[in-house]
């Protein structure tokens, strides 16, 4: 049996092989997906995609563990990274193990996912130090919409640009295993791609990253709006769509169910 994939393992495909990520939430849409990628990234987005919310903000810890232990449950090769969520790590680096620590423990997931640069570098170092593989998250930070004030992309200006850099590069020197890059112009991920040691994962970031990474559902087509960075690999939406539609005529005309799906009586044997 294929041995579960690991941070170091990640950490170690700099500048090889791109690294595959995708994000599942789910058991069933995890076992699809671990034959065909790297990580798995049971993310915050869960909160929108999921479950309805307008932003990443009311994302829970709990929330987090339920569709972690999910997802750990579907997949035997891919490491799981588990995202903290909003208000639960960033006050200090003692929170954020406690929960880093509560999550690897309740999931079986192999690595935390936290956003932030310079100001979360001291973080990452805490529990890097203290066995918790951490993905860092820089660019576009969804969890600070409150602060940032909209969704748009990131480092499309020169003073932005530097910022962004040496936040991915404070993560990275904070022991970070990978660190993804969120919705930046493209000459922004290469110069983080080229300045630092761990893999960089793109998401909006450009092919100049060493691996990329998609929310599932975005890419399948089942989200109603998406970034220009998505590109939809399936339209499972109208797929979804046209198979509920016959089965609610094939209900009402009463040809659903057929004999083919129906249970006879046991026939008693006859000796
Ligand atoms: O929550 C998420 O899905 C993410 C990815 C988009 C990187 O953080
Ligand atoms: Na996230």
């Amino acid at each position: 049996e294929a041995r579960r994939m690991s941070a170091p393992e990640i950490r170690a495909r700099k500048g090889g092989a791109p690294i595959v990520s995708l994000t599942s939430y789910h058991a069933h849409t995890a076992q699809l997906l671990d034959s065909h990628v790297d990580l798995i990234l049971v993310g915050d987005s869960l909160g929108m995609v999921m479950h309805g919310l307008e932003t990443t903000v009311p994302v829970t810890v709990e929330m987090m563990i339920v569709h972690g232990r999910a997802v750990v449950r579907g997949t035997k090769r891919a490491l799981i990274v588990v995202d903290l969520p909003f208000g639960s790590y960033e006050a200090s680096p003692v929170e954020a193990f406690h929960t880093a620590a509560r999550i690897l423990k309740e999931t079986g997931a192999g690595a935390v996912k936290l956003e932030g640069g310079v100001r979360m570098a001291e973080t990452v170092r805490f529990l890097v130090d203290r066995g918790v593989p951490v993905m860092g998250h820089v660019g576009l930070t969804p969890q600070a919409i409150n602060t940032l004030g909209s969704f748009k992309a990131r480092g499309r200006d020169d003073a932005e640009a530097d910022i962004i850099v040496a936040d991915a590069r404070a993560v990275a020197e904070a022991g970070a295993f990978s660190v993804v890059v969120e919705a930046v112009a493209e000459p922004v991920a290469r110069r983080i791609t080229e300045e630092i040691a761990p893999p960089t994962i793109g998401i909006g970031g450009s092919a100049a990253c060493d691996g990329q990474i998609l929310v599932l559902e975005d890419m399948l087509g089942l989200s109603p709006r998406v970034p220009k960075f998505v590109k939809r690999y399936a339209e499972l939406g109208p797929a979804i769509e046209a198979a509920v539609s016959q089965y609610a005529d094939e209900v009402r005309a009463r040809t659903f169910p057929a004999a083919e799906h129906v249970y006879a009586p046991k026939v008693r044997k006859v000796s």
